[in-house]
């Protein structure tokens, strides 16, 4: 698949630290998930978590029941060699978020940072759309992060849909309740700037089977 063996060869060439989307902490994600204000063993899944350092503080603050899934087994890798021994108490998947059947009612809280951006094709977003309605739980909440309408076009050279947070959250549909959206300005390892927005979603009804 062309676009896994792009993600697998940014995870084999650079070190984590070292690519754009880098963050030494989540702190605008770990925020909004604090504000979910759910218990400390809800189903937390990070979709395209990469090698993200959301996990590490997630464990920290004391939560338990954590998925990492991502296209790249290497980002995974990465992330679990890091972690060392706490790595072992997070469930890691390898999938296409389009194409993974995930456990049905799973999750109290769905979190994607950049990841949702690259779907540029409408069949993708709804694929991406169905497996949150099908895995999440009635009641759960859905934390999304992408580029905003003034951020950059592009991400790790591939290219990008921009979204305001009406526009994101029009996407997802009138099953989502928007609850909170955040604006922020990453400042990137090489000093530049990119604009996100975040919205956190609930979703009321689960109407997939
Ligand atoms: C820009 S990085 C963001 C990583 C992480 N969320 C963060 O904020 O540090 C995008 C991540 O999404 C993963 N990815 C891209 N398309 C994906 C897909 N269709 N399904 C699952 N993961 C995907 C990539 O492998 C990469 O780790």
């Amino acid at each position: 698949m062309q676009t896994k063996s792009h993600w697998e060869q940014i995870y084999t060439s650079k070190p984590t630290t070292g690519v754009s989307w880098f963050q030494e902490h989540a702190v605008q994600s770990l925020q909004l998930i604090e504000k979910a204000a759910v218990s400390k063993d809800a189903c937390i899944i990070d979709v395209g978590g990469g090698a993200s350092t959301l996990v590490d503080d997630l464990l920290v603050h004391g939560y338990s029941n954590l998925t990492v899934l991502d296209l790249s087994q290497a980002a995974l890798d990465a992330a679990q060699a890091r972690m060392g021994e706490a790595g072992r108490r997070v469930q890691w998947r390898v999938g296409d978020i389009t194409q993974t059947e995930l456990a049905q009612q799973t999750y109290d809280i769905w979190h994607d940072r950049a990841v949702f951006h690259f779907l540029t094709e409408p069949a993708e977003r709804d694929a991406y759309v169905r497996a949150v309605v099908r895995s999440v739980k009635p009641g759960g909440h859905v934390i999304v992060a992408t580029f905003a309408p003034d951020g950059p076009d592009k991400c790790s050279g591939l290219p990008v849909v921009r979204y305001s947070p009406e526009g994101l959250h029009a996407e997802f549909g009138s099953a989502f309740k928007l609850l909170q959206q955040q604006s922020e300005e990453h400042h990137t390892p090489f000093g530049t700037v990119q604009k996100f927005i975040y919205c956190m979603c609930r979703l009321y009804a689960n109407e997939s089977g």
